[in-house]
């Protein structure tokens, strides 16, 4: 997201627009809650992840208190328009933010969990993934000394196996655990055993899926083997954004900001954006 806001804030700088960061997502609109964002300061945040305006979780204006508080303050404030980054929650604020009015409002799909309406790819995704591979690498190599046991790894995603199923994509799995397809504990046992009985098991599960301590307990006496979890929690989020997410955040948020100069807003999908990264125009073989 904070590449977003650098992209955002370069297009800006060279249309001489000027640019200003709302803390706090829909809820800071509401208070008011201006920040500035000086050009050459933004820069740096290319590399970190989250966000320095922070967010208001879960705040998808579905109540028309909310709404009309944002409609007044983004009319007080005399804004022209407003980039909008965020999940499924924050694009439905968008679009009801957008409905019937003047203002263009550009949105950017931009969550971890990669689980928002039109777009195949959310901003934050890639890293997410990559962090979760990291761990996974680390935790083979001690699996390889510690034989005969199982290891389980609970990643972020909410409800959604999103991130799960791309972890386990990228890097071979014993078991993947995912909130849309489940399994019952003997099944995932069998997969397990097999795998322990061959050195160790690796199992990947989406935090949705159940309480990692409680499956990684279940499959354990089925087998009667330890079985260790790991829950990434928190730091999945904030991890340091891969290239991908990076060079999408600063063509998004570039994007945005050209929408509304345009004035006209709308959803800047990332399907479009990553084919040609890093390719000279022209020169494919
Ligand atoms: O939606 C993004 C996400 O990182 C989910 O993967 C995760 O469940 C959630 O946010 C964590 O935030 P909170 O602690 O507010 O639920």
């Amino acid at each position: 997201m904070n590449a977003v806001i650098v992209g955002a804030q370069l297009e800006a700088s060279a249309q001489s627009v000027e640019l200003v960061g709302i803390a706090n997502g829909f809820a800071g609109l509401a208070e008011r809650g201006l920040k500035s964002l000086p050009t050459r300061a933004c820069a740096s945040l290319v590399g970190r992840g989250g966000t320095v305006l922070g967010t208001s979780r879960h705040c998808d204006l579905r109540s028309a208190a909310d709404l009309e508080r944002c409609r007044a303050a983004i009319e007080e404030l005399s804004l022209d328009g407003l980039v909008v980054a965020g999940g499924s929650g924050t694009r439905q604020g968008a679009l009801r933010l957008r409905h019937g009015r003047t203002r263009a409002i550009a949105f950017v799909p931009a969550t971890i969990d990669n689980d928002v309406e039109q777009t195949d790819l959310t901003i934050g995704f890639d890293s997410a993934v990559n962090f979760g591979l990291r761990v996974i690498d680390d935790l083979r190599m001690t699996a390889e000394a510690l034989p005969n046991r199982a290891f389980l790894v609970e990643v972020l995603g909410g409800s959604c196996g999103n991130i799960a199923r791309a972890i386990a994509a990228a890097t071979p799995v014993d078991a993947l655990l995912v909130s849309e397809e489940r399994r019952s504990v003997a099944s995932v046992a069998e997969d397990v055993g097999r795998a322990v009985r061959e050195g160790y098991a690796l199992i990947v599960m989406n935090e949705g899926y159940g309480h990692a301590e409680e499956v990684a307990s279940e499959i354990g006496e089925l087998l009667e083997i330890r079985v260790r979890p790991t829950i990434l929690g928190h730091s999945q989020r904030g991890t340091t954004p891969s290239a991908l997410d990076r060079t999408l955040g600063l063509r998004a948020g570039r994007l945005a900001v050209q929408e509304v100069v345009a004035g006209r807003g709308g959803e800047v999908t990332i399907s479009g954006l990553r084919t040609d990264i890093g390719r000279v125009q022209g020169a494919a073989t």
